[in-house]
């Protein structure tokens, strides 16, 4: 019933006059943030005081610790080789001696932390991402989940989850991993097709992609994830199609379908394939749209944002029943107060602040080789900002939100102009007491949320704005 609804929901769209549709696209298109946060990390403050972080940290972690339980997100930073598209951070290397240097200075961070924490940490959730954490030996996640876990309680609902790359996810690691509570894995798969693995410098036979979620259900995962990119170089309708109908046949339980972040300017490698080899915007959203009806027709929801579920699968309950939550680690089932993140980059949020670790591997070890938490920026909330933090993530997590009185004049001032302009496109329906997205608006969940970036409208005329990457 509920499937066939997406599908109706669907065919709406489908049926959205083509010019019209593409003309919004057009409009729309332009640099914007994915929202994981507000304030935008562009917009945080460098070297924040760490004692006022600590301070924020230790005052949420004693409030929420015993009730609700930690989330910790673990940054694995090494990869063999480079993907040229990729936007995240990472450090490539062939040499695996880094890895006891890395977990020597993560242990001494997580140690840094326990400090702080004047009772045992009830481990909620525990997020390994990266770079690869299946870089590491299965030797070393086993050194690792050993300290981590070391006098810390497992919270009942515990929800451990993992990043594995399918070419070098072994069964070993996935029997490791098992065997600390890991239940959830989200494999990189991005695109099948030859000619696009060989531009993107990723060569990754469907059947590695087959052995990896097999052998990951085989050991007991009960959820696999896999990551898709439309907008690669190279990608034609096509070809995507064939892609989506080899991920079909293997049947993840999720899929994230990423629209491709082509940011050059902060991703090198990305200036190593040719841009004119990139699909137009036109074409991108066309690929967009033949995956979103493939997935629908194989019985996916839509969650949002790029988000595709079974109806059997935990986020699709979650997103049901309205208790979806957005982080930096994208959408997760858990809702904590505290997200700690571990490691070289690594982004925390406790409610009242954020911070970000140290960027550059060497200073992430110089920093705690003097016993320091390894903070490079940050940004504490004020009042405001944690009421339109929360309007953001409604739109996000349940498309809708209701309006706080206090935030009325604001709201006059600067989101209620850029409202009309989306009501008038046909993408939100609102007013003073609240907002509902529409159906068509749902591809359109960015520039929603973008009406509600004080940080961003007040900064407008600021000729230094963040550069994000364009919303389709
Ligand atoms: C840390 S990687 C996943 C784990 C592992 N390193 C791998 O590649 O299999 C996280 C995901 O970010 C996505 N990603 C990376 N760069 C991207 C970009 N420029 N645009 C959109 N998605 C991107 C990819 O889908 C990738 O699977
Ligand atoms: S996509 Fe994954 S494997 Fe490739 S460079 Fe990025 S983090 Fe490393």
């Amino acid at each position: 019933m509920i499937i066939r609804n997406c599908r109706n929901k669907f065919s709406k769209l489908c049926n959205m006059e083509g010019n019209r549709f593409s003309s919004l696209v057009k409009k729309y298109n332009q640099p914007v943030a994915r929202y994981t946060s507000y304030p935008t990390v562009p917009f945080w403050k460098d070297n924040i005081p760490a004692i006022e972080w600590k301070e924020a940290f230790q005052q949420q972690f004693f409030q929420h610790n015993s009730r609700e339980g930690i989330s910790l997100y673990i940054h694995l930073p090494f990869c063999e080789s480079l993907c040229t598209y990729c936007g995240c951070n990472k450090k490539i290397t062939t040499n695996h001696s880094v890895e006891d240097v890395y977990l020597d200075a993560l242990e001494k961070e997580w140690k840094l932390y326990r400090s702080l924490m004047k009772e045992t940490p009830l481990l909620r959730e525990l997020h390994l991402g990266g770079g690869t954490p299946t870089f590491f030996s299965p030797k070393n996640l086993e050194r690792m989940m050993k300290f981590i876990s070391d006098r810390s309680i497992l919270h009942p609902r515990h929800e451990f989850s993992v990043e594995g790359h399918p070419n070098n996810t072994t069964k070993k690691h996935l029997e490791t991993l098992y065997k600390w509570g890991f239940r959830r894995i989200s494999y990189g798969v991005q695109d099948h097709d030859p000619e696009v693995q060989r531009i993107i410098n990723r060569i990754q036979p469907v059947e590695n992609v087959k052995r990896a979620t097999e052998e990951a259900r085989a050991v007991g995962f009960k959820s696999v994830n896999f990551d898709l990119i439309y907008g690669l170089p190279k990608q034609t309708l096509q070809s995507i199609e064939k892609t989506i109908q080899q991920t079909i046949e293997l049947r993840p339980d999720r899929i994230a379908f990423y629209s491709y972040a082509h940011v050059p300017w902060t991703s090198r490698g990305q200036r190593l394939f040719d841009e004119n080899d990139l699909p137009s915007p036109e074409d991108k959203i066309q690929l967009y749209l033949k995956g979103k009806e493939l997935f629908t027709a194989a019985g996916y929801a839509d969650i949002g944002m790029d988000h595709f579920a079974l109806p059997q699968d935990d986020l699709y309950k979650t997103w049901e029943n309205g208790s979806l939550h957005r982080n930096f680690m994208g959408y997760t089932t858990q809702n904590t107060s505290v997200l700690l993140g571990l490691g070289v980059s690594s982004i925390s949020d406790v409610g009242s602040a954020f911070a970000q670790n140290k960027k550059a591997l060497s200073e992430y070890y110089a920093v705690i080789a003097k016993n320091e938490i390894p903070v490079q920026k940050g940004f504490f909330l004020n009042d405001e900002d944690r009421r339109f933090r929360n309007y953001i993530l409604a739109i996000s997590c349940k498309g809708k939100t209701i309006f706080n009185e206090a935030d009325i004049p604001a709201l006059k001032q600067y989101s209620f102009p850029e409202l009309k302009q989306l009501e008038e496109d046909g993408l939100v329906k609102w007013n003073e007491k609240g907002l509902i997205v529409t159906i068509p608006g749902r591809q359109f969940i960015r520039n929603i949320c973008r009406a509600f970036d004080l940080h961003l409208l007040r900064n407008q005329q600021v000729s230094e704005l963040p550069v994000f990457s364009k919303a389709i």
